[in-house]
């Protein structure tokens, strides 16, 4: 489970301070996948970089799995953000000169591989639908397929909080609905919280719920 409580976010800038949230309280809960949606520049992105450790709020505080993780060192946050959080941005953003199947398995590459661990990233990519695509480079692959990719690679440390920012905002219709029917399905058999980012009506009634930003506010579907 995934809390958060008055969170705040403010960015200073050279003639004035940006309040991109202003007090957002939340729970996630795990199997459970929440579209957040909202207007540009309301705040999405802020609070996503927020839960996925990219950044420090001003203010407030961040739970994971009971854990207070704005007090956490540079060190100890790097670990959270690695190994607890899967983050699946709008560009699958797959390195372009190494196979789908290494791409998936590029995380454990900043960590000394196991062998038990040798058999997950092909593990992940089935559970994404591409078992048989594990060989080819990215450009061999259609939109739908990189961001399938991509998300196989934000599991691979099974993660307890999945974040997505607009993960569908460069395919076309129906594949935006194939990637939230996925995220849906492997949120509720993994038991991951899962928010996800996007502009699409339609894309956020396939959640399980919606939550609201509007100029850094929760004004539907906030906690408290
Ligand atoms: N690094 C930054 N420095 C200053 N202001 C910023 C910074 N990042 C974001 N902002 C401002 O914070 C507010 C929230 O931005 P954010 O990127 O979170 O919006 P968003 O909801 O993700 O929008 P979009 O739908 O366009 O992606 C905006 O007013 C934005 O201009
Ligand atoms: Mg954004």
């Amino acid at each position: 489970m995934v809390e958060i409580r008055g969170l705040k976010k403010s960015y200073p800038l050279a003639a004035e301070t940006v309040e991109a949230l202003r007090g957002v309280s939340l729970v996630l809960r795990a199997g459970e996948m929440v579209a957040l949606v909202g207007s540009s520049g309301s705040g999405k992105t802020t609070l996503l970089n927020l839960l996925g450790c990219l950044d420090r709020p001003t203010d407030g505080v961040i739970l994971l799995e009971g854990q207070e993780v704005q007090a956490l060192g540079e060190h100890r946050l790097a670990e959270v953000r690695r190994r607890q959080v899967g983050i699946v941005f709008q560009d699958a953003a797959l390195i372009p000169t190494i196979t789908a199947l290494e791409n998936v398995g590029l995380p454990f590459s900043f960590d000394r591989w196991s062998g038990e661990r040798a058999e997950i990233p092909a593990q992940m990519l089935s559970l994404v639908g591409l078992a048989d695509k594990g060989g080819r480079y990215p450009e061999e692959l259609s939109g739908g397929e990189r961001q399938r990719v991509a998300i196989a690679r934000a599991l691979v440390y099974r993660p307890s909080l999945l974040l997505a920012d607009e993960p569908t905002g460069n395919l076309d219709s129906e594949n935006g609905r194939r990637i939230f029917a996925l995220f849906r399905e492997l949120v509720a058999k993994h038991r991951i919280a899962a928010l996800v980012a996007t502009h699409n009506k339609d894309l956020a009634g396939m959640a399980d719920r919606s939550v609201h930003l509007r100029d850094g506010r929760l004004v539907d579907g906030g906690d408290r």
